[in-house]
């Protein structure tokens, strides 16, 4: 009897137990080891002595050409430059793949000043990928994820793929934050036609499903009143089938309604712009792509929305790379709305190549890269007489880019070009005022707002869920107002088919007949301190040069070209700030733009940006560290 109800207990308690994954520590460095092993390896002799020490043993798996102690270690020094997980704790022990049929005399290497023991005469069942792995007294070998820490506060959370395409929470932590993020070393990856992604570690706007995850949209009740999404949407989805590694969910402000800190964020904190002093504002709604992207080496793209600049000004104001898409260039299911007519997913990236190449992954074929380029260049506000930094920079990148595009430049005024060409209407700025903030409201009223007030107040006698000011502040406004939704679609159709014969017309040739260019960041004149008291928050109303692009539905890509210097109030310091320049053009030219890009930084007009305090050098945030693996143990 006794034994019958042990046996039951065993039985009932081996199954409720399944292995999340391991945290260990090698050097002081934090990995994470998914849970599975991948591989299972012979455990040399000489190797069983090292598991006194700990369950795992670290090594590497060192792909050569042929069984030479100085190729070997040349292999293994460029690991160490080429990937941020790899560090030369993994070199305890190396397994060496080679076409030669030989195998090194000696059961040692010496790489540099470490001997490393060469793991002969192993079986391997399984392949392995070149890079670091950690192995148990079994002989399962586990892939070695690094584990960073959060420090700009970008993540709502930490997640890694499960082995059937769903994703669950990271099970792990590290100092500093609540959450660490994973990433796999880079070694694992090879990039293919097929994934030319693979390996590009991204970030996710929580406003995108992803299967297995729950999504917040920015909001505490929302995140808990609904179960994991059964989909992953569509950009997300495109971005993983061309090889991206998903990290985690990013910081959005509530409902992708732009917030400003710090009182507008309520339910979530902002995340930290590390650009200059570390407490500027990074604009919003997809806060944590740009924060990221802006402060992470480790992190390679962010994946934004942009409705009203979403994506563009966290670009803008972090100093990195990033596209409102030209409307409607990837679906959108299983992504919350703000207003279907304006939505759109663009990526933020410090490098314009990837940011390129992610961008074709993601839009599919959506998008036509073309290389036959504009030779008019229309400016909005262009800065004509240099008295600061900020416009030095502005009026040089002018100059070079008419130069390479044989280009002749022209100021351009949208509101008196508007009135010559329609005398009977209205101004730009009355027809267009209101048109955004109705649009936003009106649209997401029905969509997100009534539906979750109803489950909510289903599942909760009657209550009403806790909203930020400012979507509540909008949505009232919304609600009162008389104006009607196809009423701003009329305005901003009007406005479109405008805009398609001036400064935005289509061109066989070129996609676009002109560039039209306006100042996206100016420096010191970009400052928004996040720790400042502001006015209550009111409807988004008003039109500028940042407006145009959503209701033309044409692309808008913002380029870091540089930073100017400011005094800062908080670390009484001068500090340096992104300088950025927007692009735009005919609706449908996203890959002419990505292309011109791309030849203007192979033609070293623009240059990726940095990870940290500067997007120009780099640089500790906040006088940290950067904390690169090769700096730490070189
Ligand atoms: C390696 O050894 C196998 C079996 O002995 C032989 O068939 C093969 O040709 C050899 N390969 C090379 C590159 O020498
Ligand atoms: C190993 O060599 C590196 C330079 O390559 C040096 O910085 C380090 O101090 C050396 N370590 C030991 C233990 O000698
Ligand atoms: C996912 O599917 C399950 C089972 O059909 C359902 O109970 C759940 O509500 C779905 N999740 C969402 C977010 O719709
Ligand atoms: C292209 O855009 C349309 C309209 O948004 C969309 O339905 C379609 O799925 C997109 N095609 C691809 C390959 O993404
Ligand atoms: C630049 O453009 C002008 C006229 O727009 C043309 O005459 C000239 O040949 C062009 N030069 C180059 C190098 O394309
Ligand atoms: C554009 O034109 C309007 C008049 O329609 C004028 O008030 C405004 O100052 C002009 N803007 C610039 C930058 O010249
Ligand atoms: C734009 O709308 C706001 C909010 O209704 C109003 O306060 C402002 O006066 C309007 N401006 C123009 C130019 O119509
Ligand atoms: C549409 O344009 C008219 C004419 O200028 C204006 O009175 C109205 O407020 C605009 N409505 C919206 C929703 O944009
Ligand atoms: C809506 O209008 C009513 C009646 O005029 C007013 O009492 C209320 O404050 C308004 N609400 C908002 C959010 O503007
Ligand atoms: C712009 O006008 C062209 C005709 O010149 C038309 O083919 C195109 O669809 C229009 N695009 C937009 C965004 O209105």
């Amino acid at each position: 009897m006794k034994a019958a109800i042990l046996g039951f207990l065993l039985r009932s308690v081996n199954a409720a137990v399944s292995s999340t994954g391991f945290t260990v520590s090698l050097t002081d460095v934090s990995y994470f080891l998914p849970p599975g092993s991948i591989a299972t390896i012979s455990v040399a002799e000489e190797l069983k002595v090292a598991f006194s020490d700990g369950p795992f043993v670290p090594f590497t798996v060192v792909q050569s050409t042929s069984y030479n102690a100085a190729e070997i270690s040349s292999v293994a020094a460029k690991y160490l430059t080429e990937d941020d997980v790899f560090q030369i704790g993994f070199l305890e022990a190396i397994y060496i793949q080679c076409s030669e049929n030989q195998t090194l005399s000696s059961s040692q290497v010496q790489i540099g000043n470490i001997t490393s023991t060469v793991i002969s005469g192993a079986t391997i069942t399984g392949s392995l990928n070149p890079g670091p792995y950690f192995m148990n007294a079994f002989g399962q070998v586990y892939e070695a994820w690094r584990l960073y820490s959060d420090t700009n506060g970008a993540f709502t959370e930490s997640v890694i793929a499960n082995p059937h395409g769903e994703f669950s929470v990271l099970p792990a932590g590290t100092m500093g934050q609540k959450s660490a993020i994973a990433v796999p070393s880079r070694l694992y990856f090879t990039k293919t036609a097929e994934k030319p992604l693979a390996g590009v570690r991204m970030g996710i706007k929580d406003i995108y499903d992803i299967k297995g995850l729950r999504t917040s949209n920015g909001n505490r009740a929302w995140y808990w009143l609904y179960p994991p999404a059964n989909n992953t949407a569509t950009p997300v989805q495109n971005l993983i089938d061309a090889g991206a590694v998903v990290v985690g969910k990013m910081i959005t402000s509530q409902f992708a309604n732009g917030e400003v800190a710090t009182a507008d964020w309520v339910d979530y904190h902002e995340a930290f712009n590390p650009r200059g002093d570390g407490y500027q504002d990074t604009s919003s709604s997809s806060s944590g792509g740009g924060a990221g992207a802006a402060a992470y080496p480790w992190l390679d793209v962010a994946l934004g929305s942009d409705t009203g600049g979403s994506v563009r000004g966290p670009a803008q104001v972090q100093g990195i790379y990033g596209n409102r898409p030209s409307h409607g260039l990837v679906s959108l299911e299983h992504t919350m709305s703000l207003s279907p007519v304006l939505d759109t997913a663009g990526l933020l990236a410090r490098n314009p190549l990837l940011w390129k190449e992610a961008a074709k992954a993601m839009y599919r074929s959506n998008i036509t890269f073309s290389s036959a380029y504009p030779h008019s260049i229309k400016t909005l506000e262009w800065p004509t007489t240099s008295d600061n930094v900020a416009d030095t920079l502005l009026i040089d990148f002018l100059s070079k880019l008419t130069t390479f595009l044989n280009a002749s430049a022209t100021p351009f005024n949208v509101s008196a070009a508007w009135t010559t060409d329609n005398p009977t209407l209205d101004p730009i700025e009355t027809v267009l005022n209101i048109t955004y903030p109705i649009l936003i409201s009106k649209q997401q009223i029905p969509l997100v707002r009534d539906p979750f007030y109803a489950d909510y107040a289903a599942k909760h006698d009657g209550r009403r869920p806790f909203i930020d000011p400012v979507p509540l502040v909008r949505w009232g406004w919304g609600q009162n107002s008389s104006h009607t939704v196809d009423e701003a679609i009329t305005n901003k159709t009007t406005f479109m088919s405008w805009i398609n014969r001036t400064a935005l017309a289509p061109s066989a040739t070129t996609c676009s007949e002109s560039l039209l260019l306006y100042v996206g960041a100016a420096g010191k004149d970009s400052t928004t301190y996040r720790n400042l008291y502001r006015a209550e928050p009111v409807p988004p109303s008003g039109f500028y040069a940042g407006s145009i692009s959503g209701f033309a539905e044409a692309p808008d890509f913002v380029v870091p070209i540089g930073e100017a210097p400011y005094f800062s109030e908080v670390t009484r310091h001068e500090e340096y700030l992104p300088v950025a320049v927007d692009f735009m053009a005919a609706k449908g030219c996203d890959g002419m733009l990505f292309q011109l890009i791309a030849d203007l930084y192979d033609a070293g007009v623009v240059r990726a940006a940095e990870a940290g305090r500067s997007g120009v050098t780099g640089g500790d945030i906040l006088f940290r560290r950067g904390g690169r693996v090769e700096e730490e143990f070189a």
